[in-house]
């Protein structure tokens, strides 16, 4: 404990980076060694805490500590969504309305829209969005106004933690900038400040917030103390690393993976069709190695609030230090060509019979960006509509989990558009369905019965029997 104290003298002195980085994996090492001891005393403390942006991430979050003992607020801006929570209701598809009722009923959760009330909390954690501009630069001002919001009414001994997804230096630079100017209080001195990345699996029944292992990063190692015994009372396994920086970069690695290896097998996807090769059979074939492979599948183009999004915050932030992310440029370009090739694929297979896509009425089904979930925003669903419509076609969609679109910002037009019925008539009525996403539950053999013409991305037909040349693979 002692070393502890002078380890955090040494750092608040400011020491050159080499020591501050000893002393920084030497806090990582202590708050190791306390996890092992187990932080059981201190966890069933009573604590409040307050979670802003009760979205995909920030909803879950607070009902997994709400059921962990803590009593959480939840604050928002968007007053629909603290209406609908504080009557026991769910806007998520896979949050129960019970789990939200419950944790209303017993007093472990309510909503607010009151900013003023973070003054209540002893902790404070930041889910907002972290879109990219029209320039395709990070647009971090939704996290600057959360600041300027907590600034206000912050109060000695908070901990402020980041969880949007964000470039390295967002919370020990810009973050802790408007939280010291709004609040005339130090950071690491008068309040406590940290990083921990969300690791949302949407769509995955068996992913629960409390068995996801958590990155947590410090501005100083009593903040980092401070975020891994928050995050103790309601999640199994804690992950300490030396900065907020640190846990910064590990969320952009992780989603930068991801994106390069989808734009690997996108690119196997093209040139292996060319070579009469199906890259399904081969990802099937290649995962049966037992070390060394993971696989990853193909697709009309990335979707969703991270994928598409966040290597691009690196991107950016690394041109500051003179450098380039070539890789995950290189990505971006192949991924975001799929809505094209998967184009060409509907034109050649109407070709096929004798039809042009001009004229031609095509469905789209499946318009949220990954199957079984309800989340439509960045869906390539929305590319190839409209590049299906630019060319003349007349497009309609079908999604069970997106009966009307909601209004969005990058798609306003389709605004209010319904999703067609499932029936033999309405779906037969489409010269070709074009599969983006494959809910599982559709049912596919009636689609391949149904449908005239069917371009597959997503492989969904693969067990279904159809009369040669009706599904095209894209
Ligand atoms: N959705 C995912 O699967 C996922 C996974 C990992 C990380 N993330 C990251 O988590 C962050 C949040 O993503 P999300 O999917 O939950 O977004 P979301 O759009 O579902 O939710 C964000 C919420 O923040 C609210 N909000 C916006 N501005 C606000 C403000 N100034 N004050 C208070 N509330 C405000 C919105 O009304 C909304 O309810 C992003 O940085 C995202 O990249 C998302």
């Amino acid at each position: 404990m002692r070393q502890d104290v002078a380890a955090r003298e040494c750092l608040s002195r400011r020491n050159s980076p080499a020591v501050e980085r000893v002393i920084r994996l030497h806090a990582v090492a202590q708050v190791n060694e306390e996890l092992r001891r187990n932080y059981s005393e201190e966890v069933v403390q009573l604590m409040k805490i307050a979670v802003i942006g009760l979205g995909y991430v920030g909803l879950p979050l607070s009902l997994q500590f709400a059921q962990s003992g803590v009593t959480v607020l939840g604050l928002d801006v968007d007053t629909n969504k603290v209406d609908a929570l504080n009557r026991g209701n769910s806007y998520i598809k896979h949050i129960s309305e019970s789990t939200v009722a419950t944790a209303v009923k017993q007093g472990s959760f309510s909503a607010s829209s009151d900013f003023s009330r973070v003054a209540e909390v002893q902790a404070v954690i930041i889910c907002v969005p972290t879109p990219l501009n029209k320039n395709r630069e990070p647009d971090i001002s939704y996290i600057l106004n959360t600041g300027k919001a907590i600034g206000r009414n912050l109060q000695k001994g908070t901990l402020v933690v980041l969880e949007s997804t964000t470039y390295p230096g967002t919370t020990d630079e810009d973050l802790r900038a408007v939280l010291e100017i709004g609040s005339g209080l130090e950071a690491g001195k008068d309040f406590h400040l940290a990083f921990s990345p969300e690791r949302e699996d949407p769509g995955n029944p068996n992913s629960k917030v409390a068995s996801i292992p958590k990155v947590v990063g410090g501005f100083t190692p009593e903040c980092l103390r401070r975020a891994t015994e928050l995050y103790s009372k309601a999640i199994k396994t804690i992950v300490p690393v030396s900065s907020c920086r640190a846990a910064e970069a590990t969320k952009l690695l992780e989603n930068t993976f991801r994106s390069v290896n989808i734009a690997l097998v996108n690119e196997l996807k093209v040139v292996y069709s060319e070579m009469g090769i199906d890259i399904w059979e081969v990802i099937n074939a290649a995962k049966t190695k037992p070390f060394g492979f993971m696989p990853f599948y193909p697709g009309p183009g990335l979707g969703g609030h991270c994928i598409p999004i966040d290597p691009f915050y690196l991107t950016w932030k690394a041109r500051e230090y003179g450098q380039h992310t070539r890789f995950i440029e290189l990505a971006g370009q192949i991924n975001t060509s799929m809505p094209e090739y998967v184009v060409r694929r509907v034109a050649e297979a109407l070709n096929d019979r004798q039809k042009s896509v001009n004229g031609s009425k095509i469905l789209v089904l499946g318009l949220a960006y990954k199957p079984n979930v309800d989340d439509e925003r960045e869906s390539p669903s929305y590319v190839l509509m409209e590049k299906l419509q630019a060319r003349g076609a007349e497009v309609a969609y079908y999604d069970p989990y997106v009966p009307v679109i909601r209004p969005t910002r990058e798609h306003a037009h389709w605004r209010g558009t319904k999703s067609v019925a499932w029936n033999q008539e309405t779906i037969s009525s489409f010269d070709l369905v074009l599969i983006a996403t494959n809910h599982a539950c559709v049912n596919y053999e009636e689609l391949g019965a149904w449908a005239k013409l069917i371009v597959d991305t997503r492989n969904a037909m693969v067990n279904v029997t159809t009369a040669e040349g009706r599904v095209w693979k894209a």
